[in-house]
């Protein structure tokens, strides 16, 4: 039997998302070990890989196929845009994109001026301003600590993800408008959708099932 491989975002999904897999059955403690360098595991009795990835790199895992099946979020499928099937809403990392800033940016939005928005998610802002909300918005990209950005004038707003809204909290900014809800979700490359019909559709079917 072919392996079927499996890319984790690293971090909070891939932890979740083990104990989740545990519930039906499917294991492999090496994937939790901090300790470790390795980057591949294996469950030999499953034939299963596993391997830990960048969230921002698990859509282009599956979208070539070196990963069967990617767990990621939502936010980083919007901003990816790859070809992939999206086959569960695995309900956890639960978190809101939304539009965020010092109170004063409110006044700023509601104008339609030109604004500024630093985002890690620079498609989504795009989108969003230029879509959704028809104001001319200049996107510049950062990779992280994106709350510092208005603090220190680059940008009058940011794009990014509210969990539970502490970082914001900590350093005087609110939400100001919120884009979209983001969850965890199983993706599936499209051409091992059909060569692995009958053992993903087991795991997807099993997922579900305790899921509901
Ligand atoms: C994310 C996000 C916010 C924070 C939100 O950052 O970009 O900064 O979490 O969480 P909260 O609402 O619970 O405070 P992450 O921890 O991934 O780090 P990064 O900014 O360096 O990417």
């Amino acid at each position: 039997m072919k392996y079927l491989t499996i890319a984790l975002a690293k971090g909070r999904v891939a932890k979740k998302t083990m104990d989740l897999l545990a519930e039906i059955g499917i294991t492999c403690d090496e994937v939790n070990d901090k300790e470790t360098r390795k980057l591949i595991f294996s469950n030999e009795e499953l034939k299963l890989k596993f391997f830990l990835a960048k969230a921002d790199d698990v859509p282009t895992y599956v979208e070539y196929g070196a990963a069967d099946i990617g767990i990621v979020g939502k936010d980083t499928l919007l901003e990816n845009g790859r070809k992939l099937y999206e086959v569960i809403d695995l309900n956890m990392a639960k978190c809101r994109m939304c539009v965020a800033g010092p109170a004063s940016a409110r006044e700023l939005l509601a104008s339609g001026k030109v604004i500024r928005v630093a985002s890690k998610y620079p498609n989504i802002a795009r989108n969003y301003f230029h879509n959704v909300r028809h104001q001319t918005a200049e996107i510049i990209k950062l990779h992280g600590s994106v709350e510092l950005a208005p603090i220190v004038g680059l940008s009058d707003v940011i794009v990014d993800i509210v969990e539970t809204g502490s970082t914001l909290k900590e350093n005087g900014l609110e939400v100001i408008e919120e884009i979209c809800p983001c969850t965890a979700r199983m993706v599936v490359n499209q051409v091992s959708m059909k060569m692995e019909q009958e053992r993903i559709r087991d795991i997807i079917g099993k997922l579900k099932g305790i899921l509901s």
